[in-house]
């Protein structure tokens, strides 16, 4: 295989000296990798769906947004969901909206109110956990805050807090669930993180790398638990129309308040929460849920470090309103 790719390369090269560029040449070098990562992709991806029905779901960050549809989604697929989070009100609401709707083959749902700064945040979710239905076949780390602001006016307690709400609070809810995986020997661990996580932009620099930090963690641990039946999936979204923007905390610790053009125009978050049961159905790794240019740039920070690294130096330049030029 290795001496067919080389000389595969040394037909490209020779023909490209020639001035024509013979196709069997092209073929070996780029259509023939294409094909081979195809093939193994779908032999080793060849896994049965899995089916929702009672599967017991623990989603985060349920009184809005993202996780108000997920609960929906996870729910109407008879689901018996455990809907977590602040706001007692929001939640007992939206509990009462799924079992209006309620048919014979959907659960009541549970309502679990837990702070993720919570210093007892692990034994809160053992308690809900067992209390019930003393598993959980899928957990959803959802909730989470953003943040805008310049790396030099940011207090640090805004930084530390993003870090604990996006990141080390979904560490500590999956470590106080996955005994229980372990011990079925199965389990589903879905984390919403953002495209952010995989391209920090200017004036974002603490929710990027909380959601940064999120990818690697979830990434060792997916390879951690992967033979013990246990799937992880990473979920990166580009902006979902939700109040995320209005909550976010500005450098001083404030609420910023508004809701951005960008999350205006996002996703809606039903389409979101579907691809996410979808996700979880067919057992899938990770998902990028991003326009095709925004896909680019996730590879031109792989491959062309230096070529990001400028355009978003121009981007903060035209964020401040300075002169587009370096001194
Ligand atoms: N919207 C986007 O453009 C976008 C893009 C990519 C990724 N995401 C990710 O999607 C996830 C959901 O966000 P969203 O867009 O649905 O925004 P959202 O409407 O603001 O929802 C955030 C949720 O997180 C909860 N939360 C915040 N701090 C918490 C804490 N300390 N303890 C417990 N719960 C807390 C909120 O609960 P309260 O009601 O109690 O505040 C709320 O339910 C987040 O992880 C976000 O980073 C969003």
């Amino acid at each position: 295989m290795e001496q067919l790719y080389k000389k595969g390369i040394k037909n490209l090269k020779s023909s490209l000296e020639m001035g024509d560029l013979s196709i069997s040449a092209l073929w070996t070098v780029i259509g023939l990798p294409i094909s081979l990562l195809s093939v193994l992709y779908f032999a080793l991806n060849r896994r049965k769906n899995v089916v929702l029905q009672d599967k017991v779901v623990f989603i985060t960050g349920a009184s809005s947004g993202l996780g108000e549809a997920l609960a929906e989604a996870f729910y109407f697929c008879g689901c018996k969901v455990v809907i977590a989070g602040r706001n007692a009100e929001k939640l007992e609401e939206l509990r009462n909206r799924l079992e209006s709707k309620k048919q014979d083959h959907h659960h009541s749902a549970l309502v679990c109110i837990l702070d993720l700064e919570d210093d007892d945040l692990g034994e809160k979710v053992q308690q809900a956990v067992t209390k019930v239905w003393g598993r959980v076949d899928i957990l959803i780390n959802n909730a989470g805050m953003s943040y805008r602001g310049a790396v030099a006016e940011t207090k640090s307690e805004v930084d530390k807090k993003l870090m604990v709400v996006n990141h080390f609070g979904h560490i500590e809810i999956t470590k106080a669930i996955l005994p229980y995986m372990v011990k079925q020997n199965s389990g589903h661990i879905v984390c919403i993180s953002s495209v952010q996580g995989k391209l920090p932009i200017p004036h974002r620099s603490a929710y990027a790398a909380s959601k940064h930090a999120m990818q690697a963690y979830f990434d060792s641990l997916r390879a951690e638990v992967d033979h013990q039946g246990i799937q992880v999936c990473v979920v990166s979204p580009y902006y979902i129309r939700t109040n995320l923007s209005v909550n976010a905390l500005s450098a001083d610790g404030s609420t910023y308040g508004k809701l951005d053009q960008t999350t205006m125009k996002g996703y809606d978050p039903h389409f979101v929460a579907q691809r996410v049961v979808k996700c979880v159905q067919q057992r899938q790794d990770e998902l990028i849920l991003a326009p095709f240019y925004v896909r680019v740039a996730i590879c031109l920070r792989v491959l062309a470090p230096w070529l990001y690294f400028k355009i978003m130096a121009s981007r903060a330049r035209k964020e401040l309103g300075i002169n587009n030029k370096k001194k």
